[in-house]
């Protein structure tokens, strides 16, 4: 079978980024990646907003970086997302696709007809009478006006794929335990609850980076481009001499509600599981950045947690190594690293 390539995309809310893969014997194999900035306002929420801007972004990104596919996977992050874990009849790939819509009619908050559906299962089929698994669920309208803008810069949208099971798949720790993995954007943070891989609950919180950097600038009296750089430099790090005080200061509060969404994201899977309990934290998404922030999320949460490194399932040949933009990225990178890594 010859070797299939093609391109995993993330539409963020500051940027898109595409990375461009090789799958050899099931494994990806990275030969390009590209990422352009985006206007503030181009996509808000998961939802294309401007699809001129992101069109032409991706027309920019395609010439400059000489990729050799159109065809993308697309990640699909939506603050209306639904999963749930539900029951459904075990029938071969292709019939369980066309019955979808009849089999989770009853378990959706919104209707069949307007939704684009997934299913997930979470147990290998065998012979029983059912499986169980996710079901995926996905206002059809923010879909296909990302569709609408890839496919308007001459790409074919040739998988659409939610964007936290990309960076579960990407960035997860496996162990045969319980871990929350958070992708911290900036004005979104996906929380995956997994047991080794599996996802238990998946809740998209409107919190990130943004709202940090917006505090700053205004306690601090200072413009947005000042309050970015002293968010990446200090975050809740203050000097030894107490230095930067003021702004760690201010970071802490501004983090504070993450903090709390996090935490209750944890009470509610504890309710719901009471014998899985979420041993430690991996983090990605450029948010995850923040000086000192895997520590005051141990400290706070009483958890470990830490940086992780969604380049840890794919081979990357290309030169330039770790000292690279997917090198220095990474952690912004997951989603677009982890849909390569569920393409079929
Ligand atoms: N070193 C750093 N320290 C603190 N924050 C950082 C650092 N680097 C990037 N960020 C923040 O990360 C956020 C961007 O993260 P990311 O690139 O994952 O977002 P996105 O995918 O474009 O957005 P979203 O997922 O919300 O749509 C911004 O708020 C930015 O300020
Ligand atoms: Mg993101």
């Amino acid at each position: 079978m010859p070797a299939t390539t093609l391109i995993g995309l993330d539409i963020g809310s500051t940027s898109i980024r595409a990375v461009e893969a090789t799958i050899v014997k099931d494994r990806p194999v990275i030969n390009n990646f590209g990422q352009a900035f985006l206007p503030p306002g181009a996509v808000v929420g998961g939802v294309v907003k401007d699809d001129k801007a992101v069109t032409s972004a991706l027309r920019q990104l395609w010439t400059s970086h000489s990729f050799t596919s159109k065809h993308v996977v697309l990640g699909v992050s939506h603050a209306q997302v639904i999963v749930r874990e539900i029951d459904v009849s075990n029938l071969p790939p292709k019939e369980l696709r066309q019955a979808l819509p009849f089999l989770v009619r009853d378990a959706l908050p919104l209707p069949v007809e307007q939704a684009v559906l997934d299913f997930y299962p979470l147990e290998k089929p065998g012979k029983k009478d059912t499986v169980h698994g996710l079901v995926v669920a996905a206002p059809k309208e923010a879909v296909i006006e990302t569709v609408r803008a890839v496919e308007a810069a001459g790409l074919h949208v040739a998988q659409v794929d939610l964007a936290c099971f990309a960076a579960l798949r990407a960035s997860a720790h496996l162990a045969n335990d319980t871990e929350a993995l958070l992708d911290i954007g900036a004005n979104g943070t996906n929380i995956i609850v997994h047991t080794d891989g599996v996802p238990k609950i998946v809740r998209s919180v409107p919190r990130g980076g943004a709202e940090i950097t917006k505090m700053v600038a205004s306690r601090l009296g200072i413009t947005s481009a000042e309050a970015e750089t002293i968010k990446c430099r200090v975050g809740l790090k203050r000097d030894e001499d107490g230095g930067n005080a003021e702004s760690a200061e201010v970071v802490a509060e501004a983090i504070r509600p993450l903090i709390t969404e996090i935490r209750s994201s944890f009470n509610y899977f504890a309710a719901a599981n009471p014998d899985a309990r979420v041993k430690r934290l991996a983090l990605v998404g450029g948010g995850a950045l923040l000086p000192g922030l895997t520590e005051a999320l141990t400290e706070q949460l009483g958890l470990p947690a830490f940086l992780s490194d969604p380049l840890q399932r794919v081979n990357d040949t290309r030169k330039g190594g770790r000292h690279d933009v997917l090198g220095r990225f990474r952690s912004s990178a997951a989603v677009s690293i982890g849909l390569t890594l569920g393409a079929t």
